[in-house]
């Protein structure tokens, strides 16, 4: 179950970041969905790699929030991946920023899904994939 592998990562990245950055909260809402092998793992990294970079640079004060949910569409045919964060917005013309959006992705390409990116108030991804 993918939502059972997520949790599992997840607990893992807040266990790590957490602990350094005690005053960010995250918080999690994770249906049960269907995910071969394959995809879940292109799914683990594409959260770990926008929790990292929440953790290590939304938050110069050190304070503020992170949210991660997996949920199924209404009809069930495709699944919704949330990552959002209210910390700084990062700034749409910086190199570095499309950097990040790139390996999203690529990997979001892998499994077939599509992105989309904004930063009005702290960054947000959201990432939609057929199930
Ligand atoms: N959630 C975020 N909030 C604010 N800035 C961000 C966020 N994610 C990424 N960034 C900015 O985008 C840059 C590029 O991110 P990334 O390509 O993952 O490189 P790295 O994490 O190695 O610096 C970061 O250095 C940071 O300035
Ligand atoms: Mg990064």
């Amino acid at each position: 179950m993918a939502s059972t592998y997520l949790g599992a990562l997840i607990k893992e990245i807040v266990d790590i970041y957490g602990a350094l950055a005690p005053n960010v909260l995250l918080e999690s809402a994770l249906d049960d969905v269907e995910l071969n092998l394959d995809r879940a793992s292109v799914l683990g990294l594409i959260v770990t790699e926008l929790l990292t970079n929440a953790y290590m640079h939304a938050f110069p004060t050190g304070t503020g929030r992170i949210d991660v949910s997996f949920k199924k569409d209404r009809r069930g045919h495709r699944a919704l991946l949330t990552v959002s964060d209210n910390g700084i917005c990062f700034d749409d013309n910086k190199q570095s920023k499309r950097t990040c959006v790139k390996l999203v992705k690529m990997l979001v390409q892998q499994i077939d899904g599509e992105l989309a990116v904004s930063s009005a108030s702290g960054a947000r991804y959201l990432v939609t994939l057929p199930v």
